[in-house]
């Protein structure tokens, strides 16, 4: 569903599908790239930077293997993927862009923004730890792609900072839609649902057996982890092996180290909440625009529409 009051979503070329697929410079075959240097890779996909040789611009191409998609029971979610980049792309800066998606006979090719500065992960890992001012700006740029995505009717699923990559101006672009629930009507609310995720940043909702389910309000427990690993350098539920982890977020079993910022802990506490129904900016008890007006974003302009968004702070 398209959100009343903002820009259409769907090129006036036509089709969203068209919209992807056939560009001026038509990006149809592999053999129109040449593949450089892996960027990453998954149990069935891989991320290539590949420059378009018609054009010289460089792009980074997932490649997902047809027969381990099979093998692994994950068409499924390569097709989620691709419909959520359909209608993602090109909606909202902070949303990486597919410009194109093709196929041979051994894979689906999805031809993406290249990220030149990698993701928040490595970032962090770099520096050991973010300044209050840098995870501020991070993090209003994640609150506000995110919540596009949830107007789009749509659950990530999979936020972390791996998945947080950067541009060429340091901006926050989300990537990896591969657990995305994208709701049939647009409705987000809870529902049953299997486990998709990463273990340091799943919420505690999608971990108990009885009562599995997921909402928007999942992604929004991610936020708050990813926030405080900017800051703390290290995950909150950080644990020798996953079973670990999950163990501690059942029990909210986190602690802050010294020096971690008052008012970056005051919005982590409000995101990182065992009850899916008490966090910050879900409806109905919170909203929206309360995450957007947390005190930790004071003074820092970011829009509420993509259209208005540049994404500089002032
Ligand atoms: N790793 C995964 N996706 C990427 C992208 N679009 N750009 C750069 N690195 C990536």
């Amino acid at each position: 569903q398209t959100p009343s009051g903002t820009a259409p979503v769907i090129a006036a070329n036509g089709s969203a599908l068209q919209g992807v697929t056939s560009k001026p410079s038509k990006m149809t075959h592999p053999s129109q790239f040449t593949f450089e240097k892996e960027l990453g890779s998954g149990s069935w996909s891989t991320v290539m930077e590949a420059t378009h040789v018609a054009t010289g611009k460089p792009y980074a191409v997932k490649i997902l293997s047809k027969a381990q998609l099979i093998k692994l029971k994950k068409v499924k979610y390569a097709t989620a993927e691709k419909d959520a980049l359909v209608k993602l792309s090109g909606t909202h800066p902070g949303i990486v862009r597919m410009h194109a998606a093709f196929q041979d006979d051994t894979s689906l090719y999805f031809v993406l923004d290249l990220a030149p500065h990698g993701d928040l992960a490595d970032l962090v890992k770099k520096h050991g730890s973010l300044s209050l001012r840098c995870a501020r700006w991070y993090t209003a740029q994640i609150v506000d792609a995110v919540l596009w995505v949830h107007r789009m009717g749509m659950v990530h699923r999979d936020l972390k900072p791996e998945n947080m990559l950067l541009d060429s101006e340091l901006r926050i672009k989300l990537t990896d839609f591969g657990s995305v629930y994208v709701s049939p009507d647009g409705d987000l609310s809870p529902r049953a649902s299997t486990f998709v995720g990463s273990a340091a940043y799943v919420s505690p909702e999608l971990l108990n057996r009885a009562s599995k389910t997921t909402s928007s309000s999942s992604d929004i427990w991610a936020i708050g982890c990813s926030t405080y690993f900017m800051i703390a350098g290290t995950p909150a539920f950080a644990a020798i092996n996953d079973y670990q982890s999950f163990r501690k977020i059942e029990a909210l079993d986190y602690t802050f180290p010294e020096g971690f910022y008052d008012i970056a802990k005051d919005f982590v506490q409000k995101l990182v909440v065992l009850d899916p129904a008490d966090r910050l900016g879900v409806e109905p008890k919170s909203s929206p625009s309360e995450l957007r007006g947390h005190q930790l974003f004071t003074g820092l302009a970011y829009s509420t529409t993509p259209e208005e968004s540049d994404g500089t702070p002032v």
